[in-house]
Parts: C-alpha cells; sequence; structure tokens
C-alpha cells in the first residue's frame, strides 16, 4: 500500500490527538488523516492549521477535521485518543464509565465503515478500553492494540538516560503489564547500550526509577494540573502506527489480547510483540523470574477489576 491510497484516522481533538496528527503528516504516514471530535470547530480548526503548517514543513498530507464518522470510511488504521484525561488525584479507572460509552460509540462506527482497519486504543483506563474496543468492534484481537508499554518504556529510559548520563536512544528498557498503577517494570531486561542496567547504577536508584515510571503519567498529571501528558503518548502511538502501516516488524511493548500467553486468558495486558502489516504478528514470551511472574499476576487482577466494573456498568 503506499501512502498516496493511506488513510489515518484520528479519534479525538484533544492534546494527544492533535499532536498525533502532526506526527502522522511530518511523517508522512498518509496521505489522509482525518481528525474527527465532537466539537466541530476544534476538529476542522486543527485540520486547517496543519494544512497550512505543510507549506512550511513540506508535508503532502492532507488534514480533514471533522465531526461525521462517514468521513472516516475505508480508515487503514485508527489511532483513538477521545476520553477524558485524569485530573490531580485520579485514578485511570476513575474514568471507566465516561470513556467506556466514547469508546462504544467510535468501536460502533469502525466496525459500519472500516471493517478491514488497525485500531491502536490511547483513551483510559488504558487495558479496559482497549478490550472494550475490541468486543464492540468485532476486529480480531491482532487488529485492536493498546498503547502503553511504549511510552512507559520510554519514561524509563528517560529516567535511565538521567542516572547514567547515556543517550536516551542507547537504552532499553521494557515495562510489561497494566498501564496503571500496577505496571511492572522490568529492570533486569533494561540496558544501556547492551549493558545491564544492574552493572552500571546501584539497586535502590534503579527501585526509585521503575516507582517513578509507575508514576510517571500522574507526575504529569500533577504538573500540568489541567490535563495528562501528551507528547509521549502521540509519539508512542504513532510509533506503533508506523510499525505497522509500513510493515516494520519492531518489537514493542502494547496491550494484546493474550490467548493463553504468560498464562493469562481473554485478557489484554501489556507484553512484548512483533507489530507488522497485520498488526500484532506475535507476541513474545520472555522468561520471567517469580517475583516478576507475580506482579504480573497483580497487574492481571487489577484489569480483571476494571473489567467486571465494566460489566457493572453494563458497558461490556
Ligand atoms: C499517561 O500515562 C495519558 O495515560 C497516559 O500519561
Amino acid at each position: 500500500m503506499s501512502i498516496q491510497n493511506r488513510k489515518i484516522t484520528v479519534v479525538g481533538a484533544g492534546y494527544v490527538g492533535m499532536t498525533a496528527a502532526q506526527l502522522c503528516a511530518q511523517k508522512e504516514l498518509a496521505s489522509e488523516i482525518v481528525v474527527i471530535d465532537v466539537n466541530e470547530g476544534r476538529a476542522k480548526g486543527i485540520a486547517l492549521d496543519l494544512n497550512q503548517m505543510a507549506a512550511i514543513e513540506g508535508y503532502s498530507s492532507r488534514i480533514v477535521g471533522t465531526t461525521d464518522p462517514k468521513d472516516t470510511r475505508g480508515s487503514d488504521l485508527f489511532i483513538v485518543t477521545a476520553g477524558l484525561p485524569r485530573k490531580p488525584g485520579m485514578s485511570r479507572s476513575d474514568l471507566l464509565e465516561t470513556n467506556g460509552k466514547i469508546i462504544v460509540e467510535v468501536a460502533r462506527y469502525i466496525r459500519d465503515f472500516s471493517p478491514e482497519a488497525i485500531v491502536i486504543v490511547v483513551t483510559n483506563p488504558l487495558d479496559t478500553m482497549v478490550h472494550l474496543m475490541r468486543v464492540k468492534s468485532g476486529l480480531p484481537p491482532k487488529r485492536v492494540i493498546g498503547m502503553a508499554g511504549v511510552l512507559d518504556s520510554a519514561r524509563f529510559c528517560w529516567f535511565i538516560s538521567e542516572a547514567t548520563g547515556a543517550h536516551v536512544q542507547d537504552i532499553d528498557a521494557m515495562v510489561l503489564g497494566a498501564h496503571g498503577d500496577s505496571m511492572v517494570p522490568m529492570p533486569q531486561f533494561c540496558t544501556v547500550n547492551g549493558v545491564t542496567l544492574a552493572h552500571l547504577v546501584a539497586k535502590d536508584k534503579i527501585a526509585a526509577m521503575a516507582d517513578r515510571t509507575r508514576n510517571g503519567g500522574a507526575e504529569i498529571v500533577n504538573l500540568l494540573k489541567t490535563g495528562s501528558a501528551f507528547f509521549a503518548p502521540a509519539s508512542a502511538s504513532v510509533a506503533m502506527a508506523r510499525a505497522m502501516l509500513n510493515d516494520e516488524k519492531r518489537v514493542l511493548p502494547c496491550a494484546c489480547f493474550l490467548n493463553g500467553q504468560y498464562g493469562f486468558e481473554g485478557l489484554y495486558m501489556g507484553v512484548p510483540a512483533v507489530l507488522g502489516k497485520e498488526g500484532v504478528e506475535k507476541i513474545l514470551e520472555i522468561p520471567l523470574d517469580t517475583d516478576s511472574r507475580i506482579q504480573m499476576q497483580k497487574t492481571a487482577g487489577a484489569i480483571q477489576k476494571d473489567l467486571e466494573l465494566l460489566r457493572n456498568l453494563a458497558l461490556l
């Protein structure tokens, strides 16, 4: 598929959505980028602004702002960011009902107008919203994926870069599990240009960085006060989009539907996956020590609890 025929829809024109649309245009991932939002002025305003930026930046993507789901027809890929962000003091799970209703609506038009699409969900609480999107859209699990691990790993990378002085691109960090307080940073798999992190940084410092990663989203919510992080979340979702649209086969941690992997069945959770044109082409199962396995059990429990709440709300 050439970029000339590609269509990406970004759902939600908040900060994450608008930044994702900008990155998709600047990376020329598609010839048409639709930005859909319930607020017509916002969707159209952002589209116009981005189209005018093309004269300066030189990209050839055309941006369309709309409130009409029909304009998303035939999209190859969706980045779903619609929903409320957290306020200080809120957990991601507090957004369950409001954002769940939005996801159900979006899933419906994806199913009706773009059944062949790949869908990246960014809306929180992530692991539950991606599950809901999968069920309500009826798309195969390999084409409905949640963005979390790329963001959480990028946060861990940054803290490791600060602690070691190494360039952030020389660092590989891995964070698995839920995108919430129970996420599982895996320092044993973190390296600085191939060197295991434990050789470079003291144990207590590593534990502090892992903790800061777990609270990475909340730290920014508390600083911004009126919203949550958007640059890194948008960038993470676009990295996943690029990997799939360009069939890059990149190994990225993302929320995937588990069918027995890691001992879990019928559940979305952050695991390392190969992303290519089919979506999730393979889930990598890495051997975990007892402590990590216990943490993965805990994180699965937290996701199950949110899914139960969603069922009680009759949304799932
Ligand atoms: C975050 O962690 C938005 O959940 C997102 O910042």
